[in-house]
């Protein structure tokens, strides 16, 4: 059963209004919500970003370089509760799709030792999904074995799920229809990559680092920290796609293992 298994990870930027403070698409998560109660077969596990609930308060307080001696405990507190706060919307919007959704915090089940998972307690995700119900994580406020504490990235979450429950594939749902050669919303000649190979990936991350508009209030490392904590996951047999969740069926679409336009991964398990 379990080299069946779909991670999904739906990106701050698709649930969330980047632009405003703690403010959600409520149209689009519903949208997810309704594709996803169409999707009939289980084991499904769901991550979801911060947008504008986790990235400004962890920016603010500057929670990814860790504890400092008299920082505000507080913010930890406030940081991951805005993360509760948006999580809550979209539990309860699937609730009332009739989905057998799971809330659990990552808090609770990693330790990161300098920002990279160091320990983790999966029992709780193992007997979700054998329930067949479908755990929904975030990206999170996690405690750190060096720095106190540390921000973990729901593209590192599902990078290491993924390898650690044998995964089937990734799929990472995002605002734009996959990984551009630049950022599409500020240029009009970015163009779609259709495969990331060995042979080609060089130059995508060159393309990026010079992307200024990339990583605006994102702490967790923008596009490139992305690609890089996916590599992982190709290396170890895993399908991975990046696609635009915001564009109608597409989510109900690749759950049913139907073609959608995107960003795949190819040639790295051999
Ligand atoms: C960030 O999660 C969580 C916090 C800042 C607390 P992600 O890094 O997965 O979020 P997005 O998808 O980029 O918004």
């Amino acid at each position: 059963l379990s080299d069946l298994l779909q991670i999904l990870k739906i990106g701050g930027s698709v649930i969330t209004d980047k632009s405003k403070p703690m403010s959600v698409n409520l149209d689009v998560i519903n949208s997810i919500a309704s594709q996803i109660a169409k999707f009939k077969k289980s084991n499904l596990l769901i991550v979801h970003g911060g947008g504008s609930f986790g990235h400004p308060l962890a920016k603010k307080y500057n929670l990814a370089n860790g504890l400092k001696s008299d920082k505000e405990i507080i913010s930890i507190s406030k940081t991951h509760q805005a993360m509760l706060d948006l999580n809550n919307i979209i539990i309860k919007s699937f609730i009332d799709k009739n989905i057998p959704v799971i809330s659990l915090s990552p808090i609770d089940i990693f330790y990161t030792s300098n920002g990279r998972i160091e320990k983790s307690f999966l029992d709780p995700i193992k007997t979700s999904l054998r329930l067949s119900l479908i755990p929904i994580l975030f990206g999170d406020t996690v405690y750190d074995l060096k720095k106190g504490i540390s921000i973990l990235s729901g593209d590192q979450l599902v990078t290491y799920l993924g390898i650690k429950l044998k995964a089937k594939r990734i799929i990472l749902g995002t605002d734009t229809d996959g990984l551009f050669t630049s950022d599409p919303k500020h240029n009009h000649g970015a163009l779609l990559i259709e495969e990331i190979r060995p042979d080609n990936y060089k130059e995508i991350v060159s393309s990026f680092k010079y992307d200024p508009h990339d990583k605006k209030i994102d702490v967790t490392g923008g596009m490139l920290g992305k690609l890089n904590e996916l590599i992982n996951a190709a290396k170890n047999g895993i399908e991975i796609f990046i696609i635009n969740a915001k564009y109608k069926n597409n989510i109900e679409k690749i759950l049913n293992n139907e073609k959608v336009k995107g960003t795949r991964f190819t040639g790295w398990n051999t």
